[in-house]
């Protein structure tokens, strides 16, 4: 059983200086790889840069890892499809970023006092992309897990955990997926968190105030399991 887990942020420049990224650090993910190395796993991990503390958990190189370091959604799209084959568990943690400049600019982009208009496009959906692939029969096979980043609206916190649910599941199933982690903002960049898995077929198991390592080895644990039925 192979697993390509993604990570971390990805970073779209818009000058030599300046990018867009996000607050992801790729703590979970690594701690993934790690989970799943320890269960004897082939694991390719595709991550955008990391923080000095994701960077400090990396696996040592092994016979059974691959690591693979990408910077911009481009790049993490097409080291995603060339691994696609070889996976029999696909976990896109990475936050990838959703939209990119229109084009960048060789030179650094002079101060402007009138204010600055940037037009962006947006990247491809890469899990989107995976889960469309998972129609053809032979890739059915295939375990694709997401990620949900809400944090909900609405008044009370009640609304808020009810629309992030919401929002999590129609992203389940519009992206075809076998389950999806639903986590908030608050995960970023922590060590600990509450996440929910949402199964396909609606079951849902809650971690709550878990650390990410311990979360990680249940993940590989629950993935392991589901992949296990397929095949
Ligand atoms: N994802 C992806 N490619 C993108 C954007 C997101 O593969 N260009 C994946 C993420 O890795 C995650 C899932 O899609 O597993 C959901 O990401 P999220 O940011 O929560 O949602 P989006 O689909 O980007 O929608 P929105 O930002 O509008 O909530």
């Amino acid at each position: 059983m192979v697993f390509l887990i993604t990570a971390g942020p990805t970073i779209e420049d818009i000058d030599p200086v300046r990018f867009i990224s996000n607050r992801a650090t790729g703590k979970l993910g690594v701690e993934m790889a790690r989970a799943a190395l320890n269960a004897k796993r082939h694991t390719i991990l595709i991550h955008g840069p990391l923080s000095e503390t994701a960077q400090g958990r990396m696996p040592k190189d092994g016979t059974l890892f691959s690591d693979i370091a990408v910077r911009s959604a481009a790049q993490m799209h097409a080291a995603v499809v060339e691994n696609f084959c070889v996976a029999d568990v696909i976990i896109m943690n990475a936050a990838v970023t959703d939209f990119t400049p229109i084009s960048i600019s060789e030179s650094k982009l002079k101060k402007k006092t009138s204010g600055l208009v940037m037009r962006l496009k947006p990247t491809v959906d890469i899990l989107a992309e995976l889960g469309a692939a998972k129609t053809n029969p032979w890739r059915a096979g295939q375990s694709i897990i997401g990620f949900a980043l809400e944090s909900g609206s609405g008044k009370t916190a009640a609304q808020r955990r009810k629309s992030a649910h919401a929002e999590a599941v129609r992203k389940l199933n519009e992206k075809n997926l076998d389950a999806i982690v639903l986590d908030s903002p608050a995960e970023m960049g922590s060590d600990k968190g509450s996440f929910n898995v949402i199964l396909r077929d609606g079951r849902v198991q809650s971690f709550k105030d878990i650390s990410k390592e311990a979360f990680a080895e249940k993940l590989i644990q629950l993935a392991t399991e589901l992949q296990s039925t397929k095949s």
